[in-house]
């Protein structure tokens, strides 16, 4: 039989709205809208690396904003995430310097091992996604992943690939970001 409650309405944590909170002070009453990017970061790493609509909603409520100026900016910034992702989102640099040091070849390579397609769905073991970007603005350490704020450079070797793999499949939470600073939230555990 279909459940019939609704799904619980996403709701921040206590440290997540201390943050928003502190964010909101910097801007005049009248332009929170000058929030949002900060605010939809704080909301994708507290929601499982990605923004749902109910996310984005939530987003707008706090912000006292209409949800379509929530959804014109989470759609036009390619560093928000609109479908489930995996545990890490693997963003390979494909711009010039990195494509000449070989980034066709190290996302070629990501998707045999980790079983991802660049901008299809997660892998099946439900760890990476993998996605393609622009310049990471570190181009003399090509070819670079960015995930979440730590970049692994000079992909360009078996064995850099192999410990940057390692080490994301041994991490068992995201790490805490400055806020979190007694530990990610109860409902954090998962990811
Ligand atoms: S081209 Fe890849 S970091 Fe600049």
């Amino acid at each position: 039989m279909e459940p019939t409650t609704a799904p619980a309405k996403p709701q921040f944590s206590e440290a997540a709205k201390a943050e928003i909170a502190r964010i909101c002070k910097q801007y005049p009453e009248e332009r929170r809208k000058s929030a949002l990017l900060p605010v939809l970061h704080i909301a994708q790493a507290e929601f499982g690396g990605w923004v749902s609509p109910e996310v984005q909603d939530l987003v707008a409520e706090v912000l006292g904003l209409a949800p379509i100026e929530v959804y014109e900016v989470s759609t036009f910034y390619t560093m928000f995430n609109l479908k489930p992702v995996g545990k890490h989102v693997l963003e390979i640099c494909r711009t010039g310097p990195c494509m000449l040091r070989g980034s066709d070849e190290l996302t070629a390579h990501l998707e045999r091992i980790t079983g991802a397609k660049v901008g299809g769905a997660p892998s099946e073991d439900g760890l990476f996604t993998l996605k393609e970007v622009e310049c990471l603005a570190a181009c003399g350490f090509a070819p670079i992943v960015q995930v979440r704020e730590k970049y692994y450079e000079q992909l360009d070797t078996q064995e850099a690939v192999d410990a940057m793999l390692l080490e994301l499949r041994n991490q068992v939470h995201r790490p805490a970001l400055p806020w979190e600073e007694n530990g990610l939230p109860n409902a954090l555990a998962n990811n």
